[in-house]
């Protein structure tokens, strides 16, 4: 059997991924090994296969590098002291972040408490659509302290992230404002939002009296956003390339604000499961790509228009 996996081979455009094979690994005690049917593609996979942010500074010496952080699939193998799971189980989890990746392979050992259930109400696709977007999305939502009746404006509501936000953001009870361009207006307005077109006009002139702005954005169209909030408003800008700057002129207007790197957390990704498993979350897939075409995966994010998320079928 072998174990067939996306490897960046040099930083650089997308035509630096290419497919590498090696043999399935064998699990120790506490792991697990997973056949992984999906994959998910991040944007900080595109940045780091363009040799941008840290996960590429620390990985500069390591290449070949298999990126990804997203998995589902099922165990077929189980190491000797491993008890949580079962041959056969559906499982997901959000892996290996941020330095060692690995999600974009075909076989995978992962320790046991790394990974959560999928139920069977979940399909695998949505299990591997969650773990990264729906934890950031979940962490954002929490650092701002949404609360019922806050007016929630979240700037890129359609993409892997903000439609998960969204719909967090909508649970809680929050009055929901959200950016995005023609094309998703009506999607976004079905999630339950009021959906704003930013080609038609910016953030600032449409949107007003704002508690809590989730920056999906950054630059100069989150400083934009911050005319649309009220004294005392509370900011979580998501990026990390410009959080520094909307931070400090976020501070200076008087607001809350904070930058987060989403970290990796269990009992979240179960509860965001139960979430999809129940109707109060739904999970968008833009589109799945077969392993081989893992380029053009990357050339979709690169896009910036996304709907959803982009998965890799990690068996076509
Ligand atoms: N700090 C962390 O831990 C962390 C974790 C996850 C993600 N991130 C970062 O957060 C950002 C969002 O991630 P993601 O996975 O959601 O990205 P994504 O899926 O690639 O986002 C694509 C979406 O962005 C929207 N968009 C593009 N330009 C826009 C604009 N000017 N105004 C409003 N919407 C716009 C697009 O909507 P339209 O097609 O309608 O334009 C599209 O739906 C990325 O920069 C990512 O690197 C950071």
């Amino acid at each position: 059997m072998e174990n067939k996996q996306i490897v960046i081979t040099e930083f650089g455009s997308a035509e630096t991924l290419a497919v590498a094979t090696s043999p399935v690994p064998v699990p120790k005690a506490d792991e697990v090994l997973i056949k992984v049917a999906f994959s998910g593609v991040n944007p900080i996979d595109v940045k780091t296969r363009a040799g941008l942010g840290w996960a590429a500074a620390q990985n500069k010496d390591n290449l070949p590098w298999v990126p990804g952080y997203d998995i589902s699939g099922k165990v077929v193998a189980c190491g000797a002291a491993s008890t949580r799971f079962s041959i056969n189980d559906n499982v997901a989890g959000f892996i290996g972040f941020p330095l060692q990746g690995g999600g974009y392979s075909q076989y995978i050992c992962v320790a046991e408490t790394d990974l959560c259930a999928v139920p069977d109400a979940i399909t695998l696709e949505a299990a591997a659509a969650l773990p990264l977007a729906g934890q950031t999305a979940a962490q954002a939502i929490n650092n701002a302290e949404v609360k019922e009746g806050d007016r929630v404006l979240i700037l890129a509501g359609a993409g892997g992230v903000g439609h998960l936000a969204v719909q967090i953001a909508v649970a809680a009870k929050a009055e929901v404002y959200t950016t995005c361009s023609e094309a998703n207006l009506d999607y976004l307005a079905n999630l339950g939002a009021h959906a704003v077109n930013y080609q038609f006009a910016p953030a600032s002139e449409r949107v007003s009296d704002v508690d809590v702005l989730i920056d999906l954005v950054g630059g100069d169209i989150a400083l934009d956003a911050l005319k649309c909030l009220k004294d005392g408003a509370r900011v979580v800008t998501v990026p990390t390339l410009s959080a520094e700057l909307i931070c400090e002129k976020a501070k200076l207007l008087g607001f809350t604000a904070n930058g987060m790197l989403v970290k990796p957390d269990i009992e979240q990704l179960d509860a965001l499961m139960y979430m999809v498993s129940v109707g109060l979350l739904k999970t968008e897939i833009h589109k799945i790509y077969p392993l081989e075409q893992a380029q053009d995966a990357h050339l979709q994010i690169e896009t910036g228009h996304t709907r959803g998320k982009v998965l890799l079928g990690m068996q076509c």
